[in-house]
């Protein structure tokens, strides 16, 4: 009898280690343990037995069915983990792709600007956000006196005043730079500045930091025809064809004379219609750049002119993509249900 259960227990194991499928095990499992299975078959011969021997053989008839049962799960074990493990080396599965982000809309807005002018040989330059006074508005002809100084509302920085160049302010307008680039270059100069700016104002189409794109001119011989050149240049080769610009007189301190530069609406061209009412909307300021400003920046205005002009990134990107962006102030949040529509 202990020898018929060795051979069935031996039995068993080599079956079951060779079975290859679910299947096959399950029929191994009826035809050992099932109820009227081989282990049960021994079993029955059991009270044939003397009382002592039959202690000794249902041991090890116990000892076998679980022995069974053992290698039963330990096989089917390996059948299931065989064939997750197939899943996981499964070269052709698609991937999980990463999330990739892209520039955000003013990094893209700020590159088209500086590619339109770079291709007409304007070179970008940056200057301080942290300014000194002279640069923001005296040198500029802007005195602190003036009513027009009034418009460009300023941060300042809680810093030593400079007993010639004043206080500290963060940058309120890109045209500091005008003053900058006549200082580090002599003309002829064809710079475009882009850079942050700040003024204390918070609606829906003012935020305290926005951006400027800032040009400037000086070279012997120039003239307000150079200036609308290059605006109809800008809105041409920036807003697409049949964009041009008109000038309307303005007033700025820093240019003399000013003016305001228009462009005709995207949806008339120009006629006037329901959207633009006269057919143009206001693009930014400019003007030939006065004698004061030039002579601050160490150019004789005797010998050289120039023009400047000083435009929002943000409004000027606006009105390029049609965005019709009734507030600015998600440009400055990190929603992203915002930024990754563009
Ligand atoms: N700095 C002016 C502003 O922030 C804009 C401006 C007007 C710049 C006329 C210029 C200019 O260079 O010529 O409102």
């Amino acid at each position: 009898m202990t020898e018929k259960i060795i051979n069935l227990k031996n039995e068993a194991i080599g079956n079951i280690l060779e079975a290859k499928e679910e299947k096959e095990l399950e029929r191994l499992r009826i035809l050992y343990l099932g109820r009227s299975g081989k282990v049960n078959q021994l079993t029955k011969e059991l009270p044939n037995l003397s009382n002592e021997e039959k202690k000794e053989t249902g041991r090890l008839l116990n000892e076998t069915k679980k022995t069974i049962e053992e290698v039963l799960r330990q096989a089917q074990d390996k059948l299931t983990k065989g064939k997750e493990e197939k899943e996981w080396i499964d070269v052709t599965a698609p991937g999980i792709p990463p999330k990739i982000g892209h520039l955000h809309l003013l990094t893209q807005a700020i590159r088209e600007i500086s590619e339109v002018f770079e291709k007409i040989g304007f070179v970008r330059v940056r200057y301080p956000e942290v300014e000194w006074e002279w640069y923001a508005f005296e040198g500029l002809n802007m005195p602190a006196t003036h009513p027009a100084r009034d418009d460009f509302e300023s941060f300042f920085i809680d810093a030593k005043p400079d007993p010639k160049l004043g206080k500290m302010c963060l940058t309120p307008h890109t045209s500091n730079g005008q003053l900058r680039e006549m200082e580090r270059v002599k003309p002829p100069i064809r710079m475009i500045n882009i850079a942050r700016c700040h003024r204390p104002n918070w609606d829906i189409i003012h935020t305290p930091t926005f951006h400027q794109f800032e040009g400037l001119i000086v070279d012997k011989g120039i003239n307000i025809t150079h200036l609308k050149g290059v605006t109809d240049y800008f809105a041409l080769n920036f807003f697409g064809p049949g964009r041009k610009t008109r000038l309307r007189p303005f007033h700025f301190q820093f240019t003399e004379p000013s003016f305001e530069v228009d462009i005709n609406c995207p949806l008339c061209l120009g006629k006037g219609c329901r959207t633009c009412k006269s057919g143009w909307v206001e693009l930014g300021g400019a003007g030939m750049v006065h004698p004061i400003v030039l002579k601050n920046g160490g150019v004789d205005p005797e010998e050289y002119s120039g023009f400047a002009f000083g435009w929002g990134v943000e409004r000027t990107y606006i009105m390029k993509s049609g965005l019709n962006l009734g507030d600015i102030r998600p440009l400055y949040e990190s929603d992203l249900r915002f930024i990754n529509q563009f």
